[in-house]
């Protein structure tokens, strides 16, 4: 308990926030559990006993065209698929039938823009938006199966575009805002899409960035993008390229307000969303039509209780993350959910504006990042203070595992005790959360996702004999088929079956978490054990950042790690050699950075640059990265018999520390 006490320092809270763990579990509070949608722990049974039976129970709660023929194809795993021989159309499932069932004037978003700006969207104006844009885009050209790339901040046009795809069956390939357009242009050219619907300008703390100007810089010559579409948001002059350019106010003015959806197959592709994987080669997660609306629309109802009459639902993510597209799109308004959105930073223009945002909009159910939490913390206390957040009810994390003086503050100062919490762990691939309390019925335990989702199936295996632990650390697997589950990696088939199948057998999905379970069979992730890192909730590959780093003219070589941080999980610290004779300096850092900042985005500059003369290497050449994490951890070295030249570790230790000492 000592050292948990000795953590939660800061806004006077200390001693309260020991006295609450001394609780460790945390049960649904009485009035919560009393008008929870979920209050029967027997669901978690009956979902284990035919969890074919479940899915289905959960799939017709959606709208149909016809009927599918089988539930579950499993003839040829790992390619699974679900709802085979059905009919839907997710545009139509989260707009037209609420709009057909009187729902129409139900706000779906209550959009608030940085400078203020607020506009109410209900369902049926986004309905007939989707629609003009849907047909917009037919005008230009794009049908069923072409990708389409949107690269767009957070502005109601995203969700547009993003459900105009849908309607018309056109995959979409979002791209998070921060990504630089050179990582951009690379997942346009690695997914071939046809169009791209981007931005004159996007806000970014008062300042406007010139989003199309870039765009423009780097994708003049990939033929495979025929259309760019340009939302005028900003006002910003734009070169506009002809032939390949138009505008988006221009064409949806010109478009058919009239759009029925198409009836697409339960495994038509919804979409490609690039995540970062082992290599410098990012993944284009593939999801699918029927399953993935089945798995979101489930979980966002059950795992955030969603009363869509009465609440007021905000997962403060992007939409360029799979959060975003579960958990802002697809889910909600699947459910009929009135959402808050904010095209904003949680500091700007002052550090209270989340909690100013919740206070305005009646925000029922609020849904972030621990990264964002440990920031809130930083700031302290007096921000959310300011304001009544009495309305909230629910609060959700997600991206990453949260420390328990995170989950106390939370729980206090925002939920003010009353409020239950659910740590949701899934990631980019299932589609949809797979572990999570359900907040009527679970016990919560700080630090814990605590137990799959009905109808899921996860385990924690021994690394070395592959065998199921029943209490202790291992290797997180999830059993059995999901409907969310990603079908492919888009255009990389074998690497697909390598990556999550090869390990365990093509019916066991390995996740590349490491978890341990407790006694009460409770799992706690621990984190990755492939090279991935987890800056600030963002994922990323080291492999990645490392080519981006190697792009630069002085650099020869670089190891990239993520170190242990604080505030943002994880932090980038890459080992650099540079060419020659050159010696790095304050200049090289800063070049480096600025390197990282155009091939990937700002958020994967590396925290340290530590100058090396040589690498960790063995004798095939490979690095050592687990060395490299054993120094900047402080750690004592693991096995350094099988390196080349095991000098070069005494030098580097010798340099972290140096740099270490500089640093306190
Ligand atoms: O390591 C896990 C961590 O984030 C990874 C997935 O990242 P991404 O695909 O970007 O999706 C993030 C949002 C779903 C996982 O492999 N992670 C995610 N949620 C949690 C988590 N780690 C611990 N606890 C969580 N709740």
């Amino acid at each position: 308990m000592g050292d948990i006490a000795e953590e939660t320092g800061g806004d006077g809270l200390d001693r309260e926030l020991a006295d609450l763990l001394e609780v460790e579990r945390f049960p649904p509070p009485e009035e919560f559990r009393e008008h929870a949608l979920l209050k029967d722990a027997e669901v978690y049974e009956r979902a284990a006993a035919d969890p074919q039976a479940w899915w289905v129970e959960q799939a017709e709660r959606l709208h149909w065209f016809s009927p599918w023929e089988q539930v579950l194809d499993d003839s040829n795993p790992p390619f699974y698929k679900w709802f085979t021989g059905g009919t839907l159309n997710v545009s139509y499932n989260c707009l037209d039938r609420h709009v057909e069932d009187g729902r129409g004037e139900r706000v779906a978003f209550h959009w608030r823009g940085e400078d203020g700006e607020e506009r109410d969207i209900t369902y049926a104006e986004l309905l007939a938006d989707v629609q003009r844009f849907a047909n917009a885009l037919k005008d230009q050209g794009v049908g069923k199966g072409d990708v389409v790339g949107i690269y767009l901040p957070m502005i109601p046009e995203v969700v547009i575009a993003m459900l105009a795809c849908a309607r018309i069956g056109a995959p979409h390939n979002v791209v998070f805002g921060g990504f630089s357009a050179e990582a951009v242009r690379e997942r346009m050219e690695f997914s071939e899409a046809k169009a791209l619907i981007t931005v004159d300008g996007a806000a970014r703390k008062g300042q406007t960035a010139p989003v199309k100007q870039r765009v423009d810089e780097v994708m003049g010559d990939l033929d495979t993008l025929e259309r760019i579409v340009v939302v005028r948001s900003k006002g910003l002059d734009c070169p506009m390229r002809q032939g390949r350019d138009v505008f988006y106010d221009e064409i949806v003015a010109a478009a058919d307000p009239d759009c029925p959806a198409e009836p697409l197959d339960a495994e038509h592709p919804l979409y490609i969303l690039y995540t970062s994987g082992s290599t410098a080669k990012p993944k284009g997660i593939l999801h699918t039509t029927g399953g993935y609306l089945t798995g979101v629309a489930a979980t966002h109802r059950y795992v955030f209780d969603l009363k869509p009459e009465s609440d007021v639902y905000w997962c403060a993510a992007d939409v360029g993350w799979v959060t975003g597209h579960s958990y802002i799109v697809y889910g909600p308004l699947c459910n009929g959910a009135t959402s808050v959105m904010w095209e904003g930073a949680p500091d700007y223009p002052e550090k209270d504006i989340w909690w100013e945002i919740v206070e305005r909009y009646g925000v029922t159910i609020f849904y972030c990042a621990p990264t964002a939490i440990r920031a809130c913390i930083k700031w302290g206390a007096k921000w959310p203070e300011k304001h009544d957040l009495s309305s909230l009810r629910l609060l959700g994390s997600v991206g990453e595992p949260i420390n328990p003086k995170a989950w106390l503050w939370y729980h206090k100062v925002i939920g003010g005790e009353r409020c239950p919490i659910v740590d949701t762990w899934w990631q980019t691939e299932t589609g949809a959360i797979m572990i999570t309390p359900l907040p009527g019925i679970t016990e919560t335990k700080p630090g814990s996702a605590t137990r799959p989702f009905p109808g899921v199936f996860a385990e924690v295996r021994d690394e070395s004999t592959g065998e199921p632990i029943s209490e202790g650390q291992g290797l997180l697997v999830l059993t059995r088929p999901w409907p969310s589950m990603l079908r492919t990696l888009y255009k990389e088939e074998e690497r697909f079956v390598e990556t999550y199948f090869k390990r365990f057998g093509p019916e066991t999905y390995l996740v590349g978490d490491a978890a341990r379970v407790d006694a009460d069979g409770y799992i706690w992730v621990i984190g990755r054990i492939d090279d991935v890192v987890n800056v600030s909730g963002h994922r990323l590959s080291t492999a990645e950042v490392e080519s981006a780093i190697v792009a630069h003219v002085d650099v020869a070589e670089a190891a990239v790690i993520g170190q242990h941080d604080e505030d943002t999980g994880q932090a980038i610290v890459a080992f650099v050699t540079l060419q020659g004779d050159l010696a790095g300096d304050e200049q090289t850092v800063e070049g480096i950075r600025e390197t990282v900042a155009t091939r990937i985005g700002k958020f994967a500059r590396p925290r340290r640059i530590i100058w090396a003369d040589d690498l960790p290497k063995t004798r095939s050449g490979k690095i050592m990265r687990r060395l490299l994490r054993d120094i900047a951890e402080g750690r004592t070295l693991g096995d350094v018999t099988t390196l080349r030249d095991p000098a070069v570790m005494g030098q580097l230790e010798g340099k972290v520390k140096e740099m270490q000492a500089e640093e306190s």
